[in-house]
């Protein structure tokens, strides 16, 4: 049997796993949903669940990569026996990649379509009023659709193919500090603009009458969609490091960088809304529709429009290896595959689940059906199944497993092992235990409507 591939520096596994975090989830999803959700009130709850439900999950989940070395099927194998129940949690966590990135590709697929049209220009030849309908037909476009779906699969493949050390994290090293100062020129922008004042005060200005149960529900959903918890993705991180790694310092690095983009991208879009005098509450189009009006009306946004994007597009693609990566690393475990055959078989099958998804917005081929039983179209549907349901479900699995299963020697000694952090070790069990479970299930009674 071939030797488990391990990271090549502590830094590579840090990096490689903020980029497995940091997504289309912190820059288009948590902007609009803050929006939507009225601002302070929402920030700071969503604060406290990535404090305390978020944080202990992924030290859970790392820990139970790096003890058994394993993938997620393979790890509860090895953990709780061939014919154990759990082992189904590790296909949970494959499934839910599979599904989170056929839509996934879609959505980053629009931000390949409009870097491209930014490199281009289309903030200054088109009027405010045209960046709408644009969105729309790109929206429903099979054939743009398709080949943006394509060409970003492409990509995500062309990296994990060449494997932990010399793909997944040669690739993070150069994207994420590509990521990071994309943004601070971004942020500095969005620094100098009149809006700023506005946007610090609807970001951090605590209004109580806007806190609603939804929303913080949708919050803790959020906690787990941004921090790649619940199916299996820091398992499979983890499952590459060394014993002397320290778990629970590198979680604490992922959460608070994390947590600092998806505030650090509200501090670059609320600004460019407010000074154009636009609302917070803009939804999905957000990113699509009133961030290229306000890059069109301002002066240097023909230069910062395919930063922005571009920052989209590195953000996706390091979050999409990540969840090719589990799919593809339970193949290899499991069938022993060779890494080649399993990232092509993944890749593909995801590559042709994505087609509807991708057909969603045009002639909705399959999406009409669907739509007309469950009142989702196929996109929103995979969107829904996997942020409400997948990864919380997973998530609690692992948070049971974690606290009231796994043998308490092995645990212990893997939170200590290589950690300056030993202090947190009870409370960190005592969140497992109790808070996480609760939250969790509070967002499965709010979703089916008991609460
Ligand atoms: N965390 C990513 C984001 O915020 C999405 C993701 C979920 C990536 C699960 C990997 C696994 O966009």
């Amino acid at each position: 049997m071939e030797q488990r591939a391990h990271w090549g520096s502590r830094l590579g596994f840090i990096l490689a796993a903020a980029g497995s975090a940091v997504g289309l989830g912190n820059i288009w999803k948590f902007p609009y949903i803050t929006g939507e959700n009225g601002g302070g009130a929402f920030v700071a709850i969503y604060l406290l669940c990535v404090a305390l439900v978020g944080l202990p999950v992924m030290v859970a989940e790392v820990l139970i990569g790096r003890s058994t070395q394993s993938s997620p099927v393979r790890a509860f194998h090895k953990l709780a026996g061939a014919g154990s129940g759990w082992v189904g949690m590790g296909w949970l966590g494959v499934a839910a990649s599979f599904v989170i990135l056929s839509f996934y590709s879609v959505v980053a697929g629009w931000s390949l379509h409009y870097t491209y049209l930014s490199l281009t220009g289309f903030t200054v030849n088109l009027e405010p009023s045209q960046f709408e309908p644009l969105f729309q037909s790109a929206f429903s476009s099979p054939t743009l659709n398709i080949g943006w779906h394509t060409v970003f699969m492409g990509l995500t493949m062309a990296v994990v193919l060449g494997g932990v050390a010399k793909g997944v994290e040669r690739w993070s090293r150069i994207l994420m500090p590509g990521l990071l100062l994309m943004m601070l020129i971004l942020l500095i922008n969005g620094f100098t603009l009149d809006g700023f004042g506005k946007a610090v005060d609807f970001m951090f200005g605590f209004r109580t009458d806007k806190l609603t149960a939804a929303g913080a529900l949708e919050a803790l959903g959020h906690a787990f969609f941004s921090l790649s918890l619940g199916m299996g993705a820091m398992l499979t991180y983890g499952s590459y490091l060394r014993k002397d790694d320290d778990i629970m310092g590198a979680s604490i690095t992922i959460t608070v960088l994390d947590t600092a983009i998806a505030i650090a991208a509200s501090m670059i879009l609320f600004p460019l809304l407010f000074t154009q005098n636009m609302e917070a509450a803009q939804g999905p189009g957000l990113v699509f529709i009133s961030i290229p009006i306000a890059f069109a009306q301002m002066p240097g946004g023909a230069f910062l429009a395919p930063i922005f994007f571009g920052l989209l597009v590195f953000a996706a693609l390091t979050s999409a290896i990540a969840m090719l990566e589990v799919t593809t690393s339970s193949f290899i475990d499991v069938q022993n595959w060779t890494r080649k055959k399993a990232t092509l078989f993944a890749g593909g099958l995801i590559f042709v689940i994505g087609i509807p998804s991708a057909l969603s917005g045009g002639t909705d081929l399959f999406g009409a059906d669907l739509e007309a039983v469950i009142g989702k179209n196929w996109f929103d549907a995979f969107d829904y199944l996997a942020s409400n349901w997948m990864l919380p479900l997973g998530g609690l699995g692992i948070a049971i497993y974690t606290a009231w299963r796994m043998n308490e020697a092995i645990r212990h000694d893997h939170f200590l092992a290589g950690s300056k952090l030993q202090v947190f070790y009870k409370a960190w069990l005592f969140l497992l235990k109790f808070l996480v479970p609760v939250g969790i299930i509070l967002v499965f009674l709010q979703a089916v409507g008991l609460i």
